[in-house]
């Protein structure tokens, strides 16, 4: 560790120059506080990007497998992208006017998710705020439900977990929050329908939001006949069930949503849909549309569920060529091939080394996690993690430069990635193992 973290400082001087910089004028030095979680003492800071390469501004190249947190799934400047974005610019970006670029894209989120009806947001969190508001509006119940180690954005309801003892706490960064979400929400571990019917048995819950498969605390599949529980739960005891697939998407074309052959009322999306502009989405079905209406919202006014910038012609613009150029069925075979490529491979590191980890896969992104099986609930993921381990991993494939996703094991793959890459990023990960065995 302190031989990566020295050769980590060595590497990326003029990053640590730029980041002393920032030190004077941003929070903690980066735009965003998540930047900071990066492994290494500081983040390195972006010169440029294109395809799954990433260039430092020391002039290092990267192999990208973190994909800005699935935010660049589609790729770095992906060329349709770069077209569709330049051609907008150049002709307005907001006018708070639709364009027949939204119309299309509604159209095709349609056909891939089975949603009837669509409006925009600019990101997932914003997304979830929104659904949520109508999900209470229509059924007049207060609460929502969430599953533990889930994670929807920053949004206040989710914004809680079950402690190692049992107990619901706060997330420990949950700071000035308006109302304790204890008192909003209650929280249950996946894949768990006995709780699951215990908690809506009260019918105070409006709304059940779901990762289709949990993807923030590692992978964690739904077990068989899981989702035909909840399903059946939910519409029994007349609670909405939102599906939130801004990770989970990376499944396939239509998420998981289509994968499993859902049918919730709600979907959420965001991160890759629109090649890395900034845009979230989110479909109903006709029947909550109708309730909707007859439930009386005067959705001309502004009230809590829009915002100025939501649906504007570049975004809109972005996701089109994105969903009709760029993350296309057939880029998603190939990403879905090379994650099983990648998969198969780690297994083989795990088996042959005889480690307690295993690996989990979900379309075109997997994840491995410090435990012998797979977990059947984000309880169980959570106790698999190695903060030590992943700061040594992450910081040893930064200097070999590799990319992965910093708060998680996952490695995502984009339609520009190649099975060379998966090859150097498996061996880079073979050989760091090997040298942890031999330091016993
Ligand atoms: C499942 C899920 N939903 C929503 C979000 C929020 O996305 P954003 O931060 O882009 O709003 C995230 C972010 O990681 C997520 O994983």
């Amino acid at each position: 560790m302190q031989r990566e973290r020295a050769s980590f400082v060595a590497r990326n001087i003029a990053s640590q120059r730029l980041f002393a910089r920032a030190q004077e004028v941003l929070l903690d030095g980066v735009p965003m506080s998540w930047m900071t979680m990066w492994a290494g003492a500081f983040p390195v800071f972006l010169r440029e990007a294109a395809g799954n390469r990433l260039i430092d501004v020391d002039g290092h190249e990267y192999l990208d497998f973190c994909l800005g947190d699935s935010a660049a799934m589609a790729g770095h400047a992906a060329p349709p992208v770069v077209e569709a974005v330049a051609r907008q610019i150049s002709r307005g970006t907001t006018a708070m006017l639709p364009t027949e670029d939204a119309t299309w894209v509604g159209e095709e989120l349609r056909r891939r998710f089975g949603l009837a009806v669509w409006q925009f947001a600019l990101s997932a969190t914003d997304a979830n705020r929104w659904v949520l508001r109508m999900a209470r509006h229509i059924t007049r119940r207060p609460k929502v439900l969430v599953f533990n180690h889930s994670y929807h954005g920053t949004v206040d309801e989710a914004n809680l977990v079950i402690d190692a003892d049992g107990r619901i706490r706060t997330r420990a960064n949950n700071i000035g929050p308006a109302v304790d979400p204890r008192g909003t929400t209650e929280i249950i571990e996946w894949n768990d329908l006995v709780a699951l019917e215990r908690a809506l048995r009260p019918g105070d819950i409006a709304c059940v939001m779901a990762e289709p498969a949990l993807t923030n605390m590692g992978i964690v599949l739904p077990a068989p006949g899981y989702h035909t529980g909840l399903r059946e739960l939910t519409r029994r005891s007349g609670t909405l069930l939102l599906i939130d697939e801004t990770h989970p998407f990376a499944a396939g074309p239509g998420g998981c949503t289509a994968e499993y052959g859902l049918e919730p009322d709600f979907v959420v999306l965001g991160k890759a849909i629109a090649g890395g502009i900034a845009l979230g989405a989110y479909g109903m079905t006709r029947e909550i549309v109708q309730r909707l209406s007859a439930a009386g919202v005067d959705r001309e006014d502004t009230g809590v569920v829009g915002g100025t910038l939501a649906g504007n012609a570049l975004s809109m613009a972005a996701a089109r060529a994105t969903l009709d150029r760029v993350l296309t069925r057939q880029a998603f075979a190939r990403m879905r091939a090379l994650a099983t490529c990648f998969t198969t491979q780690m297994e083989d590191i795990i088996q042959s080394r005889g480690l307690p980890w295993h690996v989990t896969q979900l379309g075109a992104r997997a994840e491995y996690r410090f435990c012998p099986d797979p977990s059947r609930d984000g309880g169980e993921s959570a106790a698999a993690a190695d903060a030590e381990l992943d700061t040594y991993l992450h910081t040893r494939l930064l200097n070999s430069g590799i990319l992965t996703t910093p708060f998680h094991n996952m490695v995502l793959m984009s339609p520009s990635t190649t099975a060379g890459d998966v090859d150097r990023l498996t061996s880079a990960l073979s050989s760091a193992v090997d040298e942890l065995l031999d330091c016993g």
